[in-house]
């Protein structure tokens, strides 16, 4: 059985809390009033996040808020962690998540989200929490036959390995709740989450050339890439471009504060869409990124990326029925954020 203690009287252990949604749900929960304790090995976040996060939240909120500098995947180190502090539910964010990259080492993607996730609940178990929200994502629905996604649309085999670690997650988690019913477990299917905090004190820091599209237009806005590379215009959509429901990062993190406070006391799987209900387009994308940063931005058009699907966009019904939460932040909103974050960090934490 999770816990039903009040906020102030609850530890919630966030692993990779120092990554893009990690750091922002650490912001939420302290705001809220709950003890924090982060697990990131920082090895695709930087230190500096911790500063920012102390800044935003304040120096009373901030003494709820510990760190351990570890990787999940080491068992000694967990333990230590669940002896020193009085976790009562884990929020699991760490993992590897380029989708190209996960094609080109398969090995490690396996061994490192699954076996970290394993390594956690093993550990979780032996002292005795049983509460876990993950971070899955709407990859697990593939190329959908029907949208909006609701939680019932069917899994769908994944296109990489980097999909695969979400959808065979989400069965372990609920494998957990099928031998010992005392499991209580939220999976959580992000759809594309992008934007950053509005005091752009944090934000998405991709290393490298971003995969991802928000940060690359990002950066092609401050000048660090010549132009935005649209793959594919002849989807079947209305402008021929790819169809997400991008979802501001700060409703994300809403989203986990609210499915925590719902979980407390509960027991069972229970899987939640965070979405807006909406699809942009890429060609969308840019003319919002456009008005927000007051230049129009240059794209080409490249050929469509492998694995792509033509559009997703969640059904957010059960999130707003069950959790009370939804979705406060439009496109216009996001792309505000997300200039103000790039514009202010151009080369994000070590800028
Ligand atoms: N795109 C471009 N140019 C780019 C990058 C992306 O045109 O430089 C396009 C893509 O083709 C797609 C859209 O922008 O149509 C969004 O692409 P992203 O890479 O930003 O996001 P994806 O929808 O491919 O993937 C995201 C997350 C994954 C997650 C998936 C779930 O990155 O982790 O959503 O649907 F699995």
């Amino acid at each position: 059985m999770s816990n039903t203690k009040a906020p102030q009287d609850t530890c919630v252990l966030v692993t990779g809390g120092a990554g893009f949604i990690g750091s922002h749900t650490v912001v939420c929960l302290l705001e809220q009033g709950y003890q924090v304790v982060i697990v990131d090995d920082l090895s695709n976040a930087s230190e500096k996040v911790l500063d920012r996060i102390d800044q935003i939240v304040g120096p009373e909120a901030a003494e709820r808020l510990s760190f351990y500098r570890a990787d999940v995947t080491d068992r000694e180190a967990l333990d230590c962690i669940f002896d020193a502090e009085p976790v009562d539910a884990v929020i699991h964010f760490a993992g590897f998540k380029a989708v190209g990259e996960s094609v080109q080492k398969p090995i490690e993607y396996y061994s490192n989200n699954i076996g970290s996730t394993l390594t956690l609940v093993d550990a979780m178990r032996e002292h005795g929490c049983k509460s876990i929200i993950f971070s899955s994502s709407a990859t697990v629905y593939g190329d959908p036959d029907a949208l909006p996604l609701t939680e019932e649309s069917p899994k769908k085999p994944a296109t990489n390995p980097y999909g695969w670690t979400k959808w065979m997650i989400e069965e372990i988690l609920r494998s957990l709740v099928v031998a010992d019913p005392e499991w209580d477990v939220v999976l959580l299917r992000y759809f594309n989450p992008i934007g950053a905090h509005p005091s752009g004190l944090m934000g998405e820091d991709p290393k490298g050339i971003p995969n991802n599209l928000l940060p690359y237009v990002a950066q092609v806005a401050v000048g660090r890439r010549d132009a935005v590379h649209v793959f594919g215009d002849d989807y079947d959509t209305p402008d021929g471009t790819g169809v997400r429901d991008y979802i501001h990062v700060m409703d994300l993190a809403a989203g986990h504060v609210a499915a925590l406070a719902w979980m407390a006391g509960k027991t069972g799987c229970e899987v939640f869409n965070l979405g807006t209900g909406t699809g942009t387009s890429v060609l969308e994308i840019i003319k919002a990124f456009s008005a927000a940063c007051g230049r129009e931005l240059p794209y080409v058009i490249e050929p469509r990326r492998a694995g792509d699907v033509t559009a997703n966009w969640a059904d957010c019904a059960k999130a707003r029925e069950m959790l009370g939460w939804e979705a406060q932040y439009d496109i216009a909103d996001m792309c505000r954020d997300s200039w103000n974050w790039q514009s202010h960090n151009p080369n994000g934490y070590e800028g």
